[in-house]
């Protein structure tokens, strides 16, 4: 397998060491397009594959590429590599928002696939949701779903217009974790404790807690339930978060994040 990433920088690295840890490529074969020179010099140091600019005319050997530079770095980008892009291509875009049909007349190609990881993919524990073009045969899709699946889990959603609330929902939500994290360890900070010891507190809560989530054989509501006793001390938390439109607030956020995704989307 050949593979190119164009654009090395957070998402590309992750993708590049990825590929290597599974052995889904050689570093002889993987060739890192990268246009920052701090980051071309780094990636040189890391020895992980092929440095090389957007126009060189290997990439047209590949059998997939994947496009991790920015969404308003493809126009730019998009002229240079339309030159050395051969039919058979595979191309796998992770940019935010930008639409298949926009990238096939930018790239003048069939054979797009539009993905949405997320950052615990750094970990292999990302959720990716794709979608693709109606040229893409099973092989095609099977081989990109390999390559998504070294970063967690995928899903595949045959509907391009969800990818906006995915970005919304599992895009964006380990910011939404960590914003909830932080709520409770300034909590924890305002009752006295020094944020070290409030962090303890509330990592190992979060990390116990998804954990009973994963595997109890319980609903969400069971499981609340199960903490909150009548008159109880969480339920002295949890009305207050209802009164206090928390939860309301938290869906009416992410709702609002997939529709920026969708006003985003009409610029690129
Ligand atoms: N980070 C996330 O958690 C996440 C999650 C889901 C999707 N994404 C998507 O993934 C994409 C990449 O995000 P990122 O966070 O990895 O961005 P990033 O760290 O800025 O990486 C992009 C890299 O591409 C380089 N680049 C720009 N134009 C280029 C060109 N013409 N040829 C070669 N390289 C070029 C950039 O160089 P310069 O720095 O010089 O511009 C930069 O080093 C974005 O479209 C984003 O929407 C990111």
């Amino acid at each position: 397998m050949k593979i190119t990433i164009i654009g090395c920088g957070n998402m590309g690295l992750i993708y590049a060491r990825a590929f290597l840890k599974y052995n889904i490529v050689s570093k002889e074969n993987l060739l890192l397009a990268e246009k920052n020179e701090a980051r071309k010099q780094e990636l040189l140091k890391l020895n992980i594959g092929q440095v090389c600019v957007v126009n060189d005319a290997r990439i047209s050997q590949s059998d997939i590429i994947i496009l991790a530079v920015k969404p308003q770095d493809f126009n730019e980008l998009g002229r240079e590599l339309r030159q050395v892009l051969s039919p058979g291509n595979v191309i796998i875009s992770i940019m935010a928002g930008m639409k298949i049909a926009r990238i096939e007349d930018v790239l003048q190609q069939k054979n797009i696939i539009r993905a949405m990881p997320n950052s615990p993919a750094e970990l292999g524990m990302g959720m990716t949701a794709f979608t693709a073009g109606r040229s893409l045969s099973m092989e095609q899709l099977r081989k990109a779903e390999n390559l998504l699946g070294t970063t967690g889990r995928t899903v595949f959603f045959e509907n391009e217009d969800l990818l906006d609330a995915v970005t919304a929902l599992s895009g964006s939500g380990p910011a939404y974790f960590f914003y909830i994290v932080k709520q409770m360890v300034e909590a924890g900070k305002q009752m006295g404790f020094d944020e070290a010891t409030s962090s303890m507190l509330v990592k190992q809560t979060m990390l116990g807690s998804f954990h009973l989530l994963n595997t109890a054989d319980k609903s969400l509501d069971e499981l609340i339930k199960a903490v909150a006793s009548k008159g109880g001390t969480t339920e002295a938390a949890l009305s207050t978060f209802e009164s206090d439109g928390v939860g309301e607030g938290l869906q009416k956020g992410i709702v609002k994040a997939r529709d920026r995704a969708r006003e985003l989307s009409s610029f690129v």
